[in-house]
């Protein structure tokens, strides 16, 4: 039997949903139920009613899964899949930038950990933070975190007041502006789609609006018409990309993106994990409670 067969094989037998982010690898990607950005999963977790959930993507979208749905039993394949934006910030370092600015209203970006969220009142994610604080009060003092460029672009594009956590993501960071002024050289006419992540993002905002989550991305290959597009973000999204719209040639701005902490899980991983049950994901209380209030505001933006 394929390895392929098997995972759906235990996925049936285990009445197991499978949820894959944009990043994951092709074959991961083939064979899940769901695959998407962080928000579109986080809101396929909240909803499943299958038993199981086994989660092809990264830490803390295994612990968000579980926050917002604690009786499935969550699955992630390997416990090697973490986000070093996510690691950028704890809990303690939030609690004493909080004690600086009393009343402030805290943003924090699914990229955290549960315990960071626990101190959260909002959570977001790059498909929604623009909306989120613009629900956040206008009198009200923001601190957003962990990602300085996203809190940038959301700053610049909502005109609100906020103080930036200074993390980032090093994939994305790695992205400077004048490697999109390289590439538009190169690629003369092409649209840039860009993850408000990039280093780059701000660069590309005066001349493509096209500042985009990883699904914004896909939806975005499904309706162009360009001959060419280039793409600023990890490159497993190509894959999506590519397949839906055959017809546009999809080129990463650095061939090079590649998050390391996305490629960790593979099909072996996987029939592992439904297998042997591993590796399930715990939130404590009141972590658990504390964060779902935060996670919850932001699934129903
Ligand atoms: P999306 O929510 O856009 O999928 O981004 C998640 C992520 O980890 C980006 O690096
Ligand atoms: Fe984290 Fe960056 Fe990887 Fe996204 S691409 S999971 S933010 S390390």
């Amino acid at each position: 039997m394929s390895l392929e067969a098997e995972v759906l094989r235990l996925k049936e037998e285990r009445n197991a949903v499978l949820l894959a982010h944009n990043y994951q690898r092709p074959e991961v990607q083939d064979i899940a139920d769901f695959v998407g950005d962080s928000l579109y999963l986080s809101r396929k977790a909240r909803e499943a009613d299958r038993p199981v959930i086994v989660f092809a993507g990264v830490r803390f979208m295994a612990e968000t899964a579980k926050i917002l749905n604690p009786t499935r039993t969550v699955l992630l394949p390997d416990l090697r899949a973490g986000c070093a934006l996510a690691d950028s910030i704890t809990a303690e370092q939030l609690r004493a930038w909080k004690a600086d600015h009393p009343g402030a209203v805290v943003v924090a970006y699914i990229n955290t950990s549960a315990d960071v969220k626990a101190e959260a009142d909002y959570c977001c994610t790059s498909s929604n933070a623009i909306q989120i604080v613009n629900a956040v009060p206008a009198d009200r003092e923001i601190l957003f975190l962990p990602d300085l460029f996203l809190g940038d672009y959301v700053r610049r594009r909502t005109g609100r007041a906020m103080h930036l956590w200074v993390g980032d993501c090093p994939v994305h960071a790695r992205m400077r502006p004048e490697d999109i002024d390289r590439a538009r050289l190169e690629h003369p006419g092409a649209p840039v789609v860009a993850h408000p992540e990039c280093g780059c993002a701000t660069r590309a905002l005066p001349y493509v609006d096209r500042i985009l989550s990883t699904d914004g991305m896909v939806r975005f290959a499904e309706e162009t018409r360009a001959p060419e597009v280039l793409v600023a973000t990890e490159v497993g999204i190509l894959h999506r990309m590519q397949k839906l719209n055959p017809g546009t040639r999809f080129t990463p701005l650095d061939a090079r993106t590649i998050c390391p902490y996305m490629k960790e899980i593979d099909l072996e991983d996987i029939r592992d994990s439904l297998a042997l049950n591993q590796f399930a994901i715990e939130v404590p209380e009141p972590t658990a409670s504390r964060a779902r209030r935060a996670l919850e505001r932001m699934v129903a933006s």
